[in-house]
């Protein structure tokens, strides 16, 4: 049977197992392959998106769970702070190899939705479980210490 799902500002009808993870619909169903795999075990944290303004790891959130909720992602062109994240990503050179941004970054978001001035340490707190491979952490928190500043 048809779900309907509200992804980045669209409505999808997709027909899948109800307990097909999130990551699964978002990549091989309808193509929106900006959120990556990673572990595919809630381990690594880049299949980051949100659900109704909320971080959450879509490789372990089955469809079934989803129900109204809007979801979030790195390809979602109208979140004014999603936009400004990016922007501050950009003027603080985050990125190295990219595999593991679009999970920080919406990790991120996450965070400043519910915390939009965060100390260092609820940044380091809340950006513990998004593994970067290349190491990228201390440009990240500047990112978000920008952002949170108006900078
Ligand atoms: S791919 Fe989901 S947490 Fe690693
Ligand atoms: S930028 Fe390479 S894994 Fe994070």
């Amino acid at each position: 049977m048809a779900i309907q799902l509200k992804i980045d500002d669209r409505t999808y009808s997709v027909d899948a197992d109800p307990d097909t993870p999130l990551l699964w619909i978002l990549r091989d169903y309808l193509n929106l392959t900006g959120t990556k795999f990673g572990c595919g075990v809630a381990q690594c944290g880049t299949c980051t998106v949100l659900m109704d303004g909320s971080a959450i790891r879509s490789c372990v959130t089955p469809l079934s769970s989803i129900g109204n909720a809007e979801i979030t992602t790195i390809q979602n062109q109208t979140d004014p702070l999603l936009k400004k994240v990016q922007e501050a990503w950009i003027d603080n050179d985050v990125i190295q190899c990219g595999y593991c941004q679009p999970g920080q970054i919406m990790n991120a978001v996450g965070l400043l939705k519910s915390n939009p001035h965060p100390s260092e340490e609820e940044i380091i707190n809340a950006m513990d479980g998004n593994i970067c491979r290349c190491g990228t952490y201390n440009r990240i928190k500047a990112a978000i210490l920008a952002v949170s500043q108006g900078e």
